[in-house]
């Protein structure tokens, strides 16, 4: 695992907004029994999901990053020309250019700034945190629109059950701002393994070839990166598992989260769960379950977000809250 330690007396980037935007169909395990060989008892035993969102005929990952950023920056009483850059982690932009970062730009307002789209799976969100944290501490960046946006139903296989029920469509935007010292990001973890390739790969929304993943394989490369990432982040700056609010996973499995629970030493409470709702969501699934838990944050109190997947990719990040 790469990287060096943080500084915890250099934090920055606040979270001054959080939106999200859900796929507008609301799809149940039952919905699914309907046109696949499968039923509810198994993808709830074996995954966790009950229901999840599928982006509806007129969305894809473009416009639900839009629908998102706009309720972010509206949560933070900003238009969108306060921002001075845009960075949205997907894997399902609509075409191959322009970038979803740019289509946001012309969306909001945000002309002229910087944008870009970051490529790490499902670790997407994480490893756009890192770039978002970096450019605020450099300077290069004083607000940045940070996006987790996915609509995988585009890239899966709606016939085959072994994808077709876990994945779904969601984008999550949080506002962050430059400042040093109390709140923001104090350290993260970057990582890859090109070897992994086989192991979870897609074509673009549109091409032939759909997601294929090797599950149980896939499942053991993240029950391990997981913990170990967590682990890592807490002992080299210094933060005791009871200062940690909240850990944020991927929303990839329920089985995945309590293997993780079972070698940290943090209680289960502390993980934050969507997917019983809204599915795998990709590299949405972190920044969507931001508004549920915003309100809650304690200040002084930490939260590690924790991303892993095709690549294989994984990524994690301590903020400071
Ligand atoms: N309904 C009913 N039965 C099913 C279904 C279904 N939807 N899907 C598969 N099965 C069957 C299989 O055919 C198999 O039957 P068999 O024993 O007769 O051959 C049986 O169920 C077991 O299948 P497995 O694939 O071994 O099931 P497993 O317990 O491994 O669960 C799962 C599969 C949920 C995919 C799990 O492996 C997993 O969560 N893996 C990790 C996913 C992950 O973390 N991905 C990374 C992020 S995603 C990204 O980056 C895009």
């Amino acid at each position: 695992m790469s990287s060096t330690p943080g500084n915890l007396n250099n934090a920055t980037g606040k979270i001054v907004g959080v939106g999200r935007a859900l796929g507008g169909l609301v799809v149940t395990n039952h919905d699914l029994e309907k046109a696949l060989d499968t039923n509810d008892a198994w993808i709830v035993e074996r995954t966790g999901i009950k229901e999840r969102r599928f982006a509806a005929e007129d969305e894809d990952c473009a416009t639900l990053a839009i629908d998102a950023s706009k309720e972010a920056l509206a949560h933070a009483g900003l238009e969108g020309e306060a921002v001075d850059l845009i960075l949205c982690a997907t894997s399902t932009a609509p075409e191959a250019m322009p970038s979803v970062a740019c289509l946001v730009g012309e969306a909001i307002g945000a002309v002229g700034v910087g944008a870009l789209d970051v490529t790490a799976a499902c670790a997407g969100y994480s490893y756009a945190a890192n770039v978002a944290g970096s450019m605020l501490k450099s300077g290069a960046a004083r607000r940045v629109l940070l996006i987790g946006a996915d609509a995988m139903t585009k890239i899966v296989d709606q016939k085959d059950r072994s994808t077709a029920v876990l994945f779904s469509d969601a984008a999550g935007a949080v506002i962050l701002e430059h400042g040093s010292g109390e709140s923001g990001f104090v350290d993260h973890i970057l990582g890859a393994d090109g070897r992994g390739a086989p192991l979870l790969r897609a074509g673009h929304p549109g091409a032939h070839e759909k997601l294929y993943q090797n599950g149980r394989e896939v499942f053991k490369f993240a029950a391990r990166v997981f913990p170990e990432m967590v682990e890592k982040l807490l002992a080299r700056n210094g933060v005791k598992p009871e200062k940690v609010q909240y850990i944020i996973p991927h929303q990839a499995n329920t089985r995945i989260i309590q293997a993780a629970v079972r070698r940290m030493e943090i209680p289960e409470e502390k993980i934050v769960v969507n997917m019983d709702r809204f599915g795998n969501t990709s590299a949405a699934s972190i920044p969507i379950s931001y508004p549920d838990i915003f309100d809650d944050f304690e200040p002084g109190k930490y939260v590690v977000t924790v991303g892993f997947g095709g690549g294989l990719t994984w990524a994690a990040n301590l903020y400071r809250i």
